[in-house]
């Protein structure tokens, strides 16, 4: 039985793993709605595995698939904060009931360990830095709150149905094939395209704020540790990469990476916005034996060259990639 299931696996991080699960000779099962996905992103290996279009508020369709997995990497989401403020309901109805028919369908199917990815948004503003599991947490948006939600019943189905599942707390992931296109994408890939278009970006805020940028191949070593050690079920674990750094101190390295001057436009501070984020690696090192190997620096240059080489790439007539459901 060595079925694995990727929700979100036409997703950046989703489609990152879905690479390696194959190397590891995996068999590999992506459930995606394709909303924020893309099956470009899995065109190498559109031969190697089985993509279902299912969307995850759809339990009926999403459960036989699930069913009898090895492992169930739940990343599908409606991913931002912004976003769930402005879009409420469907951010809603994608996190927490979608969330929950995975964790349900898992049980009903007897699928094996769900890795959940859940997010450092949970932590909201805390007085300490870096931010540990064990800490309180205060989410401040509908999206933080969804997530943490997530991980609740992550731990309840653990506790209650004897599932086996593990939390990873994602600490604003970066890396190739993120899409910048949407208002709602991640900074990181807003300021690379920025940075090769020769124009200026929008910094909300005084861009003082500090996130713990985390480099997607680290993430995806960490949600395979996460899916292996034993004795973790029900827990919960930061996926960061243990530093941080401004938007300000980001944007300039960026410029000085590429020898431009552009300096950021500044706007107001979005609501929901956390102003510091950090992780305390300390658990994930101590029980999954966590190393994040990129800096952001090396990870900005990796990123850096994915973009230069795809981003005026013509649109392919067909993905390869086919579709079962
Ligand atoms: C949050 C979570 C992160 C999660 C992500 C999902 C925190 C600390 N992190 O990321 O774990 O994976 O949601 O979407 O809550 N910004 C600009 N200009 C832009 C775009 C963004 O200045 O064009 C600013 C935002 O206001 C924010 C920072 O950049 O201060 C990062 O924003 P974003 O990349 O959207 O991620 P978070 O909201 O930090």
């Amino acid at each position: 039985m060595n079925r694995y299931v990727v929700t979100g696996g036409a997703g950046f991080i989703g489609s990152a793993l879905v690479r390696v699960l194959l190397a590891r000779g995996h068999r590999v099962h992506v459930i995606d709605n394709l909303s924020t996905g893309n099956l470009d992103n899995l065109e190498e290996v559109a031969d190697e595995i089985t993509v279902h279009e299912i969307d995850i508020r759809d339990y009926d369709r999403l459960a036989p698939v699930i069913a009898g997995a090895a492992r169930v990497f739940h990343l599908a989401a409606i991913p931002s904060v912004p976003k769930s403020i402005q879009h409420p309901v469907p951010s809603h109805d994608a996190n927490i009931n979608g969330t929950f028919n995975v964790l349900r369908a898992a049980v009903e199917g007897k699928a094996g360990r769900v890795i959940y990815a859940g997010s450092s948004s949970a932590y909201g503003e805390t007085e300490k830095l870096p931010k540990s599991e064990g800490m309180a947490v205060e989410p401040k948006s509908p999206y933080a709150v969804q997530k943490l939600l997530g991980e609740y019943y992550a731990t309840a189905f653990s506790e209650c149905y004897g599932l086996e599942t593990v939390s990873l707390r994602f600490f604003n992931v970066f890396g190739p094939r993120q899409d910048p296109s949407s208002p709602y994408s991640g900074v990181l890939s807003i300021f690379l395209k920025c940075l090769l278009e020769r124009r200026r970006p929008t910094i909300f805020g005084d861009g003082e704020q500090s996130r713990d940028f985390t480099y997607v191949e680290d993430v995806v070593d960490l949600m395979l540790k996460a899916s292996e050690a034993p004795g973790i079920s029900g827990k919960r674990f930061n996926a960061g990469n243990g530093n941080r750094y401004t938007l300000n101190e980001t944007w300039a390295l960026l410029q000085r990476l590429e020898g431009v001057d552009l300096p950021a436009i500044y706007a107001p501070r979005r609501p929901g916005d956390v102003s510091h984020s950090q992780a305390d690696t300390t658990a994930a090192v101590r029980e999954l034996g966590h190393k994040p190997r990129f800096t952001l620096e090396e990870g900005l240059r990796l990123t850096l060259q994915w973009y230069r080489a795809h981003m005026n790439e013509e649109e392919p007539e067909e993905a390869g990639v086919k579709l079962v459901s």
